[in-house]
């Protein structure tokens, strides 16, 4: 728990004094601020909202709309937490201009404090667009979700020599373009280490091991909610949907043994008036 508002130069004094960043998605009010209220650094409107929100295989399917609805809500829960909206698939691929409003959106409409892209070399000039705007961007690279048609799955990225030299350049050439801070996704743990330490701007892994400036989970995943898949990377916190279960059906048994609702859950009436309509 702290009370201190986490600012965009947080990320790079934390690279500084070693101090490891915490970051969680979250796509709604309540849990938004119950992260808040627990002291998270920095809350993730990750578009994986499509899948553990909205259902869909993929990430692919969700629209600016969709994470500006999200973002909304996420905002309006917290106080303290960087609050960081993930630009969906097509919203700044096309050209900057487009790039700049999309990500402008996300600051205006919906009180985000930056943005986050995927990939490295094919999008920087809509990055740089992006920061000339005045708007904080967050990088992501490795495991780009919403490459997974080329990528032909969500697979760890990084393994060949070819593609960890490309991880490595781009990773280099993200922060010479200004982005505050680089999520490493699905990254083998040594190269997330020789990234983060060549690197003045903080790493945030996900699936890319220990050395990483700071760490991001799927909320519904670590508490143990989203059960479609289950990502060798996370570690549940709790099993909230084997509670929610529990509680749902406990729930339904009560209502057949009409124990609930109790007495003390209901509204009184003077017996009189009651009697008059008899
Ligand atoms: O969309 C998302 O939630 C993400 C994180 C997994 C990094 O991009």
């Amino acid at each position: 728990m702290k009370n201190e508002k986490f600012t965009v130069e947080h990320f790079i004094k934390s690279k500084q004094s070693g101090r490891k960043i915490s970051m969680l998605t979250a796509y709604d009010y309540t849990t938004a601020k119950l992260l808040d209220e627990s002291g998270i650094d920095t809350i993730l409107v990750g578009d994986s909202l499509g899948m553990v929100m909205l259902g869909y295989e993929n990430t692919l399917q969700v629209t600016m709309e969709d994470m500006l609805h999200h973002t909304r809500a996420v905002t309006r829960g917290v106080r303290n937490a960087f609050v960081i909206g993930d630009m969906p698939f097509l919203s700044y691929h096309t050209d900057s201009n487009s790039a700049v409003k999309n990500a402008g959106r996300f600051i205006q409409e919906a009180g985000a404090q930056a943005v986050k892209l995927e990939r490295g070399a094919g999008v920087i000039d809509k990055i740089k667009a992006i920061l000339n705007a005045q708007i904080p961007v967050v990088g992501h690279l490795g495991l780009t979700p919403q490459s997974v048609n080329i990528m032909g799955g969500f697979k760890v990225q990084g393994r060949s020599q070819e593609q960890a030299e490309t991880l490595l350049a781009e990773s280099l050439q993200l922060q010479d373009a200004g982005v505050v801070a680089l999520v490493l996704e699905c990254v083998p743990e040594k190269l997330a280490k020789l990234i983060s330490e060549r690197l003045s701007i903080p790493t945030i892994g996900i699936g890319a091991g220990k050395y990483c400036d700071g760490q991001v989970l799927v909320v519904q995943d670590m508490l143990g909610m989203y059960r479609d898949i289950s990502p060798k990377f996370v570690k549940k916190y709790a099993e909230l949907g084997d509670g929610i279960v529990q509680a749902v059906s406990n729930y339904i048994d009560e209502i057949q043994q009409a124990a609930f609702p109790e007495e003390k859950h209901g509204f009184k009436i003077d017996d009189e008036i009651i009697e008059k309509l008899y």
